[in-house]
């Protein structure tokens, strides 16, 4: 019997069926189901075939059927010499069911003639998990709307399903919006960037590139990208950061801000600006003004409006702030602070959309109905998940992919956050903390891997450090994550098709015991999360 096919994410049940295989060519015929015409699309380019319509039973065709019965993104694929048949509840499943198809025909043999042959195989499968998810800061660097459009089908690749954008921070604001023009001909663009990593603001010895950098995506743009995702069964979830790491957006309109010091321009170096949003009613209004653009541009339910790290000097400082914290009856500026996000999520609320937002806005109680997500640990998302609210896991540790993938006094790799997180690490995480009661572990949606971009310039440096450790996660969220080595050889097959995709990974972790992992002890790279793994290969 042939092998199992090297699929990522693996799928809950896959068996071969038999030694055969089905013979797809620029001929066989393509049946659907009325309600699948845009999955026909999918597939033809997926496939990189024809795939005319079949009027009748043919034999050798790749059948699209409907079961209701099915969940949303579960589907099974049947493969046998006389045809493929492909289920689904609807186009949700057909979607995904396409992606694992296409990988199957990466295990097939070219027949020489345009064809290809596919293994028999019968797969079942569903996610674990409903949010599996990526997040891309254009914020920090701008990337060309067609490197967005490239992670969507990377991302789709490995069966996720959400790509949330941190369009706004205090280096760049990256969203046209019409009522605000100069959001993007001020905040879009910065002077020059700081070389190397992070510095405290203002650093005498700070050194930068000298060199402008910026950029903006238009609405057509965005929308073009959401229909793009859409078209993969991916939702773009837009972040709005509020109301910290807003520097971008009082450079360009200076009575956003708390008018202490004159208006500095946008960032040029990272970390934590003290900038942040005044608290009055125009600045709200403001707020809502761009949240409406934000609506029209993107349909889907979740709307992220940051609320981390917030710097409280200036709300303390000024006169003004202190005197509308009395008016509103609020004990302090995390109070505050609250108070404003609630302003924001109720508005989102109320147009049928679902307020998501950072960690820290746990602090001073969540506003009903908001989704967290949970950056600085576990434990924020764990407790939000207690008091009934639905939690992403993003913690910094583990899905950060910004830090270094192999020891880099071992392994050269291009400047990244001192710190290691491999691609083992990140396959032995599981988004659900042990101990979490059923009821509360239900509010556990899924988790995210995040690209901030500080310390990468380049699309290609992205793709370095999203890869392979974005396989390892898409696999965890799957929920098929098991043996490390078994996977680390699947995976090894997948990088290959990866490379064709025109991707340039970063390291992986080797998967033999190194020499200081002794008779008797388990190889770490199939210990505990975080750890950090001495293994060589
Ligand atoms: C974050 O990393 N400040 C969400």
């Amino acid at each position: 019997m042939p092998a199992l096919p090297h699929l990522v994410p693996r799928p809950a049940s896959m068996t071969v069926t038999g030694p055969g295989g089905w013979h797809l060519t620029p001929t066989t015929p393509l049946r659907l189901e009325p309600g699948l015409e845009p999955v026909a699309e999918l597939l033809r380019e997926l496939l990189d075939q024809p795939l005319p319509r079949a009027t009748a039973d043919t034999p050798g065709a790749l059948t699209l059927r409907t079961e209701p019965a099915l969940a949303p993104e579960a589907y099974r694929i049947e493969v046998t010499p006389a045809g493929a048949t492909v289920t689904a509840a609807g186009p949700g499943g057909h979607r995904i069911a396409a992606q694992t198809l296409r990988q199957l025909l990466d295990e097939g043999r070219p027949d020489g003639r345009g064809g290809v042959s596919v293994p028999c195989v019968d797969i079942a499968d569903a996610p674990r998990f409903g949010w599996r998810g990526l997040l891309i800061d254009v914020a920090r660097h701008f990337f060309p709307i067609e490197f967005l459009h490239k992670l969507v089908d990377l991302a789709a690749l490995h069966r996720l399903n959400v790509l949330h954008l941190h369009l706004t921070d205090d280096q760049g604001w990256r969203m046209e919006i019409e009522k605000y023009p100069r959001l993007t001909e001020v905040g879009a663009w910065r002077a020059e960037t700081l070389v190397g990593r992070y510095t405290f603001q203002d650093d005498p010895d700070a050194v930068f590139d000298g060199t402008p950098h910026g950029g903006y995506y238009t609405k057509a743009e965005l929308r073009a990208l959401v229909a793009h995702a859409a078209s993969r069964g991916i939702t773009v979830v837009p972040e709005i950061d509020l109301p910290g790491h807003m520097r971008a957006a009082i450079a360009a309109y200076p009575e956003l801000g708390n008018d202490l010091e004159p208006a500095r321009p946008v960032c040029t170096t990272w970390g934590i600006t003290e900038q942040i949003l005044n608290v009055e009613e125009s600045t709200l209004q403001f707020c809502r003004d761009v949240l409406t653009e934000v609506l029209e541009v993107f349909p889907g339910p979740y709307v992220h409006l940051g609320g981390d790290e917030v710097p409280k000097r200036e709300w303390r400082q000024s006169p003004r702030v202190q005197q509308r914290m009395r008016e509103l009856g609020l004990p302090s500026e995390s109070a505050l602070a609250a108070w404003f996000t609630r302003q924001l999520a109720e508005f989102l609320t109320a147009r049928g959309r679902r307020p998501i937002g950072w960690d820290e806005l746990l602090e001073d109680g969540l506003p009903a109905g908001t989704t967290l997500m949970s950056w600085r640990d576990e434990e924020g998302g764990a407790q939000a998940a207690r008091l009934g609210h639905d939690v992403v896991m993003t913690p910094h540790q583990l899905l950060y992919f910004t830090v270094y993938q192999a020891d880099p006094d071992r392994v050269e790799q291009p400047l990244a956050v001192a710190e290691v997180l491999t691609t083992a690490d990140v396959y032995a995480y599981r988004p659900v903390p042990p101990g979490l009661p059923p009821n509360a572990a239900a509010h556990i949606l899924g988790a995210q891997g995040c690209l901030w971009t500080e310390l990468m310039p380049t699309a290609r440096q992205v793709e370095y450090m999203a890869f392979p450790r974005l396989c390892a996660l898409a696999e965890v969220l799957w929920g098929t994550a098991g043996d490390y080595p078994e996977f680390a050889f699947r995976l090894t097959k997948h990088l290959r098709r990866l490379t064709r995709l025109n991707v340039t990974p970063g390291p992986l972790p080797p998967t033999r015991p190194a020499v200081a992992t002794g008779p008797g002890r388990p190889c770490p790279c199939q210990g505990s999360v975080g750890q950090q793994i001495s293994c060589v290969g």
